[in-house]
């Protein structure tokens, strides 16, 4: 629907930008003229006001607290539906039929191995080495194996990418963590579904049988639907800037990867973890806020806030359920790291200062301690968080590969260094 252009009058210089609107939230202001109209850019360092592309994938109304994919709500994907049904949902824009959920399940269940070199490429990294270092590091990897194979301009190989991405990423993230443990790797097994696959795939050990429990299973199936996509988030982001490029798929996820790892994003569920740990009681929680309201301390509530909620996060909610629902199955009763984020959920809200600078838990808030609970050491975290992620990077890689408007994403900025000066002999400097 065409609305009445944007007018803007800047340096004596005029402009009438196209206003344009979409199904469901704000209108925007298509800016791909100004500079030429004008000379001048726009300035949004944080893109908090910047649209970067248009999404058929996933909404959000961060007032309200909606999450949409594909228009499906989030608590009705993650209550109703299973995580491969979310990818196909996510990849090709509908609910799968009986048939075609048995064909993607079995397309994704057979590419889930990896070539066997990849075991020897791990034995390169330290010990000790932070198992999303080994994810940025393998999945980049898998760029060597399929270069030949991957022409992004084939409808047909982006579909293959696809699905081998969603696929190998559990088995990669599940290498790094044996790596990490020291534990042999252990193969995909064909008969178990995603989640149990690679619940098996982290905790069976050759010498016993690993019993799966089909509660635990249907958590971890319910916290990767919460994971899979999240709109034009930083790490989405970056997939799309590097896949401009005409970049390898893969090496465009493994740059996502890189960037979730950061404590700011993905890497918030193990720095929430760690904060619930160094707070430990309850009478130690009024300290942490303090320092979280104190300018001069760069110390945040880790699993708090969010450049676009300023409501409650959908997922925190489906997410503190699903903690309850694996303590409970697990007989942890009073876990002390629960306790304190209960506590300090309750504080914060009734808190004025996070009221009013609209602060509530976010994802990462309650899923640490469910997956500490589920066994997962807190370095493995975000791993997971990049396992599920995957098909919301790769869903919207596509997505913008196939836009025919599609260009290479080349921001400009503001200078404010030095103007042109002419070089100086070493002996007339300092
Ligand atoms: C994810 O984008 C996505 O969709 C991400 C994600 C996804 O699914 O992809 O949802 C996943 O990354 C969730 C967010 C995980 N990160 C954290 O939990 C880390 C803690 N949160 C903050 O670092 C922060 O809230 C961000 C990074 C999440 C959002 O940062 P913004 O939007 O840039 O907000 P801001 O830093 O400008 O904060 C606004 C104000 C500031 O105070 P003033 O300068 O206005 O006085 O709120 C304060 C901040 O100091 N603030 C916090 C706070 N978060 C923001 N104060 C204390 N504790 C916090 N957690």
């Amino acid at each position: 629907m065409t609305k009445p252009a944007a007018k803007i009058a800047v340096n004596g210089r005029n402009a009438e930008l196209k206003t344009l609107t979409g199904t469901i939230g704000p209108d925007v202001v298509d800016i791909s003229a100004l500079y030429k109209d004008t000379g001048v850019f726009t300035y949004d360092p944080g893109f908090s006001s910047t649209a970067s592309c248009e999404s058929k994938i996933t909404y959000i109304d961060g007032d309200e607290g909606v999450l949409l994919h594909r228009g499906y709500p989030i608590e009705q994907l993650a209550e109703k539906g299973d995580f491969l049904e979310t990818c196909y949902l996510l990849l090709y824009g509908e609910l799968p039929t009986e048939r075609e959920k048995a064909d993607f399940n079995h397309r994704v269940t057979h590419h889930t191995m990896v070539h066997e070199q990849m075991s020897r490429f791990l034995s390169g990294f330290r010990r000790d080495a932070h198992p999303m270092a080994i994810m940025v590091g393998s999945v980049g990897a898998l760029s060597a194996f399929y270069h030949d194979s991957t022409d992004i301009a084939d409808p047909h190989q982006r579909m293959v990418a696809s699905i081998r991405m969603i696929a190998k990423t559990p088995t990669l993230g599940a290498m790094a963590y044996k790596y990490h443990v020291g534990q042999p790797f252990v193969y995909p097994q064909n008969h178990l579904s995603y989640s149990e696959n690679f619940l098996n795939m982290c905790f069976s050990v050759p010498c016993e049988k690993y019993e799966i429990n089909p509660v635990l299973a249907r958590a971890m199936d319910r916290i990767f639907i919460l994971h899979a996509d999240h709109e034009q988030n930083a790490s989405t982001s970056t997939v799309r800037l590097a896949g401009s490029s005409g970049a390898n798929p893969f090496a465009c996820i493994a740059a996502g990867i890189a960037c979730l790892w950061g404590p700011a994003h993905g890497g918030a569920n193990e720095a929430a973890l760690n904060m619930l740990g160094e707070i430990g009681t309850k009478d130690r929680i009024p300290e942490f806020i303090n320092r979280a309201k104190d300018k001069n301390d760069p110390f945040r509530l880790m699993g708090f806030g969010h450049r676009v909620y300023k409501n409650y996060d959908p997922r925190a909610k489906i997410m503190q359920q699903t903690c309850h629902e694996v303590l409970d199955e697990l007989g942890i009763k009073d876990d002390p790291l629960l306790e304190v984020a209960l506590e300090l959920e309750q504080i914060a809200l009734h808190d004025p200062y996070f009221i009013e600078k609209k602060l509530y838990p976010n994802v990462d808030f309650y899923s640490g301690i469910t997956l500490k609970a589920l066994g997962f050491p807190t370095n493995m975290f975000t791993v997971l968080f990049a396992v599920a992620r995957t098909v919301g990077w790769i869903a919207q890689w596509k997505e913008m590969i196939e836009d025919p408007h599609q260009r290479i994403g080349r921001p400009r900025q503001l200078y404010t260094g030095e103007p042109r000066r002419d070089f100086l002999p070493i002996d007339q400097r300092g």
